[in-house]
């Protein structure tokens, strides 16, 4: 007997032999539901949820074969037992290898078919179960990927606000940037993935400050051309020190984010749009941070006169797109 009433759908154009399984099968406890026609099955399988179907192959109008393959690209987790006219091996096997789970001969033998119903549902459930069992493995593997990310991301915020520290100007500074490129990301329509990377690419800039002389960076004049390139190259340490752990967007993404739109940055080897959007989303959010912070070499700027500095470099320095986004989110914001 049947664990629970699971529905059942007899598709013949002969009356009797429906009658005849819907009979057998109701009195072991299945649901049975019946009808003439293929297009009819369809009807029913639309509406409400069949566990398994009996098909006869030979139909007026659409066959069985044909409604065989409707019914397995659109509803793959009915089962199909077809039943032929006769007892040929071939039609079987066609019929097995079109996706049916059995096929059964005319005339029937009425326990055969209560047999071949029982395996086909047994073989349906088993199915059901591994496909529920891989969903839960999968949500649990996201979940865990995610708790991952987070211990990771913490450790990571940790180092850069422990390399912050170690500078009395730079405090906040990455924090600070990652939330204004998000900003600007979310104005520019990022998908979830590249606001990710933005945020890791954000939060991790300028990693390679670790690599820079201190007294260099903390200078209260202004750098000479050599003392200029040494700081500078933190976008290459950076994103040579994240490559083995963050992926390659992350990466191009530090390794650019000094990159002037117009190529007129030091070292530069690419410009305008090849350099990618997080970098010239970066470029924008950590040149903003800075002028409105102090720094050993200047005050800090107003958020005005910063905002114009920023608008004046549209096209130079700054991608004239990313430009937009920025000053609509401080416009909403006023960040
Ligand atoms: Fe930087």
């Amino acid at each position: 007997m049947p664990v629970q009433r699971e529905t059942l759908l007899i598709v013949d154009d002969e009356a009797a032999i429906r009658k005849l399984l819907c009979q057998k099968l109701s009195s072991q406890g299945y649901q049975c539901e019946e009808t003439y026609s293929a297009e009819q099955a369809l009807n029913m399988l639309e509406t409400s949820p069949i566990a398994l179907v009996i098909l006869d192959i030979k139909m007026p109008g659409k066959s069985g074969i044909e409604l065989l393959r409707e019914i397995k690209s659109g509803y793959p987790d009915t089962a199909v037992i077809m039943a032929t006219a006769v007892n040929d091996i071939n039609v079987g096997i066609q019929c097995l290898k079109q996706g049916a789970d059995d096929y059964i001969c005319k005339p029937f033998n009425l326990e055969e078919v209560s047999l071949a119903v029982q395996k086909s549902l047994e073989k349906r459930r088993l199915q059901l179960e591994i496909r529920e069992y891989q969903q839960y493995l999968e949500e649990k593997i996201e979940e865990q990927t995610g708790d991952i990310r987070k211990l990771f991301l913490g450790a990571i915020e940790a180092l850069v606000s422990a390399l912050e520290a170690k500078d009395k100007y730079t405090g906040g500074h990455s924090r600070r940037v990652t939330d204004i490129a998000l900003a600007l990301g979310n104005e520019l329509g990022l998908s979830r993935q590249d606001m990710e990377d933005l945020r890791w690419g954000s939060l991790l800039h300028d990693i390679g400050k670790i690599a820079v002389d201190q007294v260099t960076q903390n200078k209260p004049d202004r750098l000479t051309r050599e003392e200029y390139e040494h700081i500078m190259i933190h976008a290459h340490v950076g994103a040579g020190i994240v490559r083995p752990v963050v992926n390659g967007k992350i990466t191009e993404m530090i390794e650019h984010h000094h990159d002037h739109y117009d190529g007129s940055g030091l070292h530069q080897v690419i410009v305008g749009s090849d350099i990618p959007l997080g970098a010239r989303i970066l470029a924008v959010a950590d040149a903003f941070d800075a002028m409105i912070s102090d720094r050993p070499y200047r005050p800090a700027m107003s958020i005005t006169d910063a905002m114009d500095e920023i608008r004046r470099c549209a096209g130079t320095q700054f991608d004239p797109i990313v430009i937009v986004a920025f000053l609509n989110t401080v416009r909403l914001t006023k960040m």
